[in-house]
């Protein structure tokens, strides 16, 4: 296969620099772990931003990062703190993200952040163009880079381009609000293939071609003028075997026997998400205050695990959004714990991987209640790690992977008694129904992992430039 270029915001390698030392971590998040876990199966290179600010005239720094980035099959965009303020925190957070999430009164318009937001697109533009091969394949993702695919295809007019996106493509009601919706679409038209989690957001992208681009579109083919853009559904999977492999290893059983130890024979729920306003947060919270007013029989039979991982936090409606949590935690505690129970035990931090799958396994239920969210990873590790069966997923309708988990109890997360009756039948639910649904979920994660996941895109992505490629010699 051809060598394939892979671009994304953040590298899978995090740098972080101390009195001029540098270090590597792994970055968090569903892109980074998810494509983490295969790329380097190809003959790839990633190109990102590393997350470290490196001064333009350091070549020395520079040349050293390069260096360490090139051993891990990665090539570095470097952004200014000036582009990360107005590219990152503001148009890709402050607009792309609120509105794409349908959190329409969040959503700032900004023309300078814009334009920011198109300079580092190029940025990315001119470090492929040094760097792509003639027939390198290049898949973009997501939401930071919606119209690098069209900057490409200008510089390389026969590239193979493909892009997916990680996040909502919302419906044209909301997509329509954005100032420079055109160009955002047209930005997108310039890769043959463009992917989506789900087959709502095609329908809501193609809808917004066809409404505010004029291009008609058929079986999931949009043509504009000379050439033939496909979209189509890919539901991203996770690393199957590393998750339910996992739960066997020393550390995680010695995690795991040590939060046992800490929690006693109590139920546990659990709540693991990015600390962001889309996941739903404060409205758990408030769900699992209901369910203790309602149901006091399982008043000090039940541990709620809150695990908020930092994220964005240069970002007002994140740091808000951090002190409302603190404040309904401690509010939840005050109204009913006893001496020896405590409701909610609260985590604002990044669980390394063997705390996180421990957390999983030792899991009764999983409350998986985002507002709205693109796929919702957590959700699928979660089923992966319960080898013996027993686990509940309580997952939200408005998580992109809903349509593939039907057999957790669904629920819409803002309706309050909903929640509460599906903690409750999440909590009595008997061994037998845990396992066979359990069993269902799992053969089919297990089928589309994220290594077929990638495996279908390139696929699809060869064979819609095949057919471009047929097409024109006519
Ligand atoms: O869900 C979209 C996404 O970009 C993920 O791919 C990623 O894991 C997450 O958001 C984290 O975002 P950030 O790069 O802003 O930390």
């Amino acid at each position: 296969m051809n060598r394939l270029l892979i671009v994304s915001n953040r590298l899978p390698i995090k740098i972080t620099k101390q009195k001029g030392d540098l270090s590597f971590e792994r970055t968090a998040g569903g892109l980074a772990t998810g494509v983490g876990s295969f790329y380097k199966s190809y003959n790839s290179l990633w190109i990102g931003w590393p997350a470290v600010n490196v001064r333009k005239n350091n070549l020395e720094e520079k040349n050293r990062i390069c260096a360490a980035l090139r051993e891990e099959q990665c090539h570095p965009v470097y952004l200014s703190p000036y582009d990360v303020k107005n590219y990152y925190d503001g148009f890709c957070n402050n607009t792309i993200w609120p509105l794409f999430h349908y959190f329409n009164h969040l959503t700032e318009y900004d023309n300078h952040q814009w334009k920011v937001y198109k300079k580092v697109n190029e940025a990315f533009c001119e470090t492929i163009v040094e760097v792509a091969n003639p027939d390198d394949t290049i898949w973009v993702h997501d939401y930071h880079l919606m119209l690098l695919p069209q900057m490409l295809r200008e510089h390389l007019p026969n590239a193979e381009i493909g892009f997916f996106l990680h996040i909502p493509f919302p419906s044209y009601e909301i997509f329509r609000l954005l100032p420079w919706r055109k160009e955002i679409l047209e930005g997108l038209l310039g890769a043959d293939l463009v992917g989506f989690h789900t087959y709502d957001y095609i329908r809501h992208f193609l809808s917004s071609v066809r409404r505010i681009l004029g291009y008609e579109h058929s079986l999931g083919e949009v043509v504009t003028g000379n050439r033939v853009v496909r979209a189509d559904m890919f539901p991203m999977g996770i690393d199957y075997q590393q998750f339910a492999g996992a739960v066997s290893e020393p550390a995680v059983q010695e995690e795991i026997a040590r939060a046992r130890g800490q929690y006693g024979d109590r139920k546990i729920i659990l709540s693991f998400d990015r600390l962001d306003y889309t996941k739903g947060i404060p409205l758990r919270l408030e769900a699992f205050d209901a369910f203790l007013e309602k149901k006091p029989e399982y008043r000090g039979k039940v541990s709620f695990i809150l695990v908020a991982v930092p994220s964005r936090t240069a970002i007002e409606h994140y740091q808000a959004l951090k002190q409302q949590i603190d404040e309904l935690v401690g509010r939840i505690n005050g109204k009913y714990a006893t001496t020896n129970w405590v409701p909610v035990h609260y985590f604002y931090n990044y669980l390394p991987f063997e705390a996180l799958v421990a957390n999983y396994k030792l899991a009764d239920v999983a409350l998986v209640t985002p507002i709205r969210d693109g796929m919702n990873l957590m959700a699928k590790e979660f089923v992966a790690t319960k080898t013996d069966g027993r686990g509940v997923l309580i997952l939200s309708e408005m998580a992109g992977a809903a349509p593939e988990l039907g057999e957790a109890v669904i629920v819409n997360p803002n309706d309050r008694e909903a929640v509460v009756e599906a903690i409750e039948t999440a909590l009595t639910m008997s061994e037998e129904e845990q396992t066979e649904r359990n069993r269902i979920m799992q053969k089919r994660l297990r089928r589309y992992d994220v290594t077929n996941w990638a495996g279908d895109f390139i696929n699809r992505l060869d064979d819609a430039c095949l057919h471009q490629q047929t097409r024109s010699e006519q």
